[in-house]
């Protein structure tokens, strides 16, 4: 019943769409009229009464597409969206192609960087894509071009226009290494399935990334890719989507009729893939020439080995190809946020070195290689990780505490895209909260405290309810895994262990303004100037004093209370013993004050707007921010360290 009422409110709402179009002109009609014929072609497919003109069949492989049902009930994310909920608007946007333009196109488009003021003349120029399919409609309405340039960004996380005026096959800029370029390798590395899980992705990136994977992957490795459908919700993803990659040689399309998250969907994918190895990647991606081969090489030599390529990065809003510095390598801090660390110090290898592995003590989801059997035998993937980037820190944990390595290798290189925000929403706003206390509870240990005192919300959440691990924590036994302690220190010996002493550790309280000692996220991992903001009660001002007389700041640990003139900032912590004065603190309860120690002064917080009491010249009158100052008795001078979760919480 409801799917025909939907047919006819989609037909009245057409009918209106045919008589707004036709006072914009004769052959914008015909352009519409034609629309509305396929798209008729196209719905009778999805209707449960009869088709009113036969089908046309596509002769190729339609039983290239499976559809899915998720067994497990506790894998799903709790949504029930109609599958057909967002049709209609997306079709609106979407007018299938005539016969034919369905077929991959055939002519290599070259890479092009786009600005944002060029792109009248991009349009002109731009080889066709698949995405002018989408355009037909809104080709019309130039006056708008630039909200749709908006709205693009918004539904996707990324400048969508831009993206589909640019090839599928774009050729992309050459960044390995000179060494790599004549590097051999062997012709008998094993098979590898590409798995691509995708939610909602644009159509421009997700074919893109396809293309590329089937332009530089060689034929006799690439077993198959095969893409899984997470309950995407966007008309351009169903039938359409199904129909070109039927017309692609050996990529195979999985539909879920949950939504599983990440962790589920790439688990699908891998139950279902055939390779010897598994290249999960994100459906935002683009591969450099030869990308596969040191991946496999890498893996076959070692089969507990999980290897990822340099990520290069795409920009979100120029689509521009920006290349990574190597050495690089994944690494997490506290809150148990995922980064790329760029020229890390590295222990056991030459730094000059361009084309050698690297030891990670993480990885990044982008993309990630891993034997089959191996994958399988150290757990899959954990299905409770639903949020993308939660679940590659816990497999990176896993992965090194039960017997597996990991590494980045430099002559393997592939660009992901990294969006501005994730365009969907979850109905769980605390989804990202749940899916780290998993990762604290199953993996961590004791150390997990450091976690909830860095995470409050994480803490509130974990105080009123307890994760499912259950199975995960039997895995954990059953495979003999290494304790936290061991990861530590042997995978993972540059993470500070902060100390959070009771009292010495905490949000800097400053009596005298109310607020607290803060340090903006984002600012960088290089550090800056110190300020004083409205205390957040999140974790995220969250500071020790170490026994090193140390300000460690950060969910890393990294940062250091310093002084420069008479302001205090942040700066790398010093790696020697013992630390030089200039970086020492005492504080000293009964007063409240924080002294330093090379100059003898005292911390002093001033808020915006308000003078501090000397040198006026230094500093503009309006900044607020944190002083060394002759010690006083000041309210502003006085300091508390304020412990948000209690240490024996949690
Ligand atoms: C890519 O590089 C350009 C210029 O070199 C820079 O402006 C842009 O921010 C970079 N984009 C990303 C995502 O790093
Ligand atoms: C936890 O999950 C396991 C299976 O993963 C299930 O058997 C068990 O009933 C669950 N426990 C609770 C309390 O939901």
């Amino acid at each position: 019943m409801r799917l025909w009422g939907k047919a006819t409110a989609g037909r009245t709402r057409r009918r209106m769409l045919c008589l707004w179009l036709l006072l914009l002109g004769f052959a914008l009609v015909t352009l519409a009229l034609s629309g509305l014929f396929k798209r008729d072609r196209e719905r009778s497919h999805q209707k449960p009464g009869p088709p009113r003109r036969p089908l046309q069949r596509i002769p190729s492989a339609p039983d290239l597409e499976v559809i899915v049902e998720s067994r497990d009930p506790a894998l799903e994310l709790g949504v029930d969206l109609s599958p057909l909920k967002t049709l209609q608007e997306d079709e609106l946007l979407f007018v299938p192609s005539t016969q034919g333009t369905k077929t991959p196109p055939q002519k290599k488009g070259s890479y092009k960087v786009l600005l944002p003021g060029a792109n009248k003349d991009a349009r002109a120029t731009a080889p066709p894509t698949h995405g002018e399919m989408g355009k037909a409609v809104r080709l019309n309405l130039e006056g708008a071009e630039r909200d749709a340039e908006l709205s693009a960004v918004q539904k996707y996380g990324f400048n969508e226009a831009v993206s589909e005026r640019i090839s599928l096959r774009r050729r992309l800029p050459e960044t390995r290494h000179p060494e790599c370029l004549g590097k051999k390798y062997s012709e008998s590395l094993p098979s590898v399935s590409v798995v691509i899980c995708f939610h909602d992705e644009a159509w421009s990136t997700l074919l893109r990334t396809v293309h590329s994977v089937l332009d530089t992957a060689p034929k006799h490795f690439l077993q198959e890719v095969l893409l899984v459908d997470d309950l995407s919700q966007h008309g351009h993803l169903k039938s359409v989507l199904s129909e070109y990659v039927s017309h692609l040689d050996g990529v195979r399309l999985i539909r879920s009729t949950r939504r599983l998250g990440v962790g589920g969907c790439r688990a699908l994918g891998a139950a279902r893939a055939a390779g010897e190895v598994l290249v999960f990647m994100d459906s935002h991606c683009e591969c450099q020439k030869d990308w596969l081969e040191p991946l496999l090489e890498r893996v076959a030599q070692d089969r507990t080995r999980v290897v990822s390529p340099i990520m290069d990065v795409i920009d979100w809003q120029t689509f521009q190809y920006n290349a990574t510095q190597w050495p690089v390598r994944g690494v997490f801090d506290w809150r148990l946020d995922f980064y790329w660390e760029s020229n890390p110090q590295l222990q056991d290898k030459d730094p000059d070195s361009a084309v050698q592995a690297v030891r990670s003590p993480a990885l990044g989801g982008g993309v990630v290689a891993i034997d089959r059997h191996f994958f399988h035998s150290v757990g899959a993937y954990d299905p409770g990780m639903l949020l993308w980037g939660e679940e590659q820190i816990e497999l990176s944990i896993r992965v090194w505490s039960c017997g597996g390595s990991m590494e980045v290798v430099p002559c393997s290189r592939v660009a992901h895209l990294d969006r501005h925000h994730l365009p969907y929403r979850f109905p769980d706003q605390e989804l990202l909260q749940r899916n780290k206390i998993r990762i604290a509870d199953t993996w961590m240990d004791a150390y997990r405290k450091i976690f909830y005192r860095r995470d409050t919300l994480a803490h509130f959440i974990r105080q009123s309810e307890s994760p499912n691990i259950t199975e995960r924590l039997r895995l954990k036994r059953s495979l003999g895994c290494r304790n936290f302690h061991w990861y530590l220190t042997t995978v993972y010996p540059q993470l500070y262990i902060p100390q959070d002493r009771p009292a010495l550790s905490g949000e800097l309280y400053n009596v005298g303004t109310g607020s607290c000692a803060d340090y903006p996220r984002g600012h960088g991992l290089q550090g800056g100037v110190m300020n004083v903001a409205p205390c957040s009660g999140t974790g995220s001002q969250h500071c020790d004093l170490n026994t090193e007389f140390e300000v460690r700041w950060g969910p890393m640990g990294a940062l250091c209370l310093d002084v420069r003139g008479e302001r205090a900032v942040l700066s790398p912590c010093p790696t020697q013993r013992p630390t030089p004065s200039r970086l020492r603190w005492k504080f000293i309860k009964l007063s409240g004050q924080l002294v330093h120690q090379q100059s003898q002064s005292c911390l002093e917080a001033v808020k915006e707007g308000g003078v501090p009491q000397s040198s006026p010249r230094e500093v503009n009158a309006n900044t607020g921010g944190l002083f060394l100052r002759p010690c006083t008795h000041h309210p502003r001078q006085q300091w508390h360290f304020e412990q948000l979760v209690a240490p024996k919480g949690t």
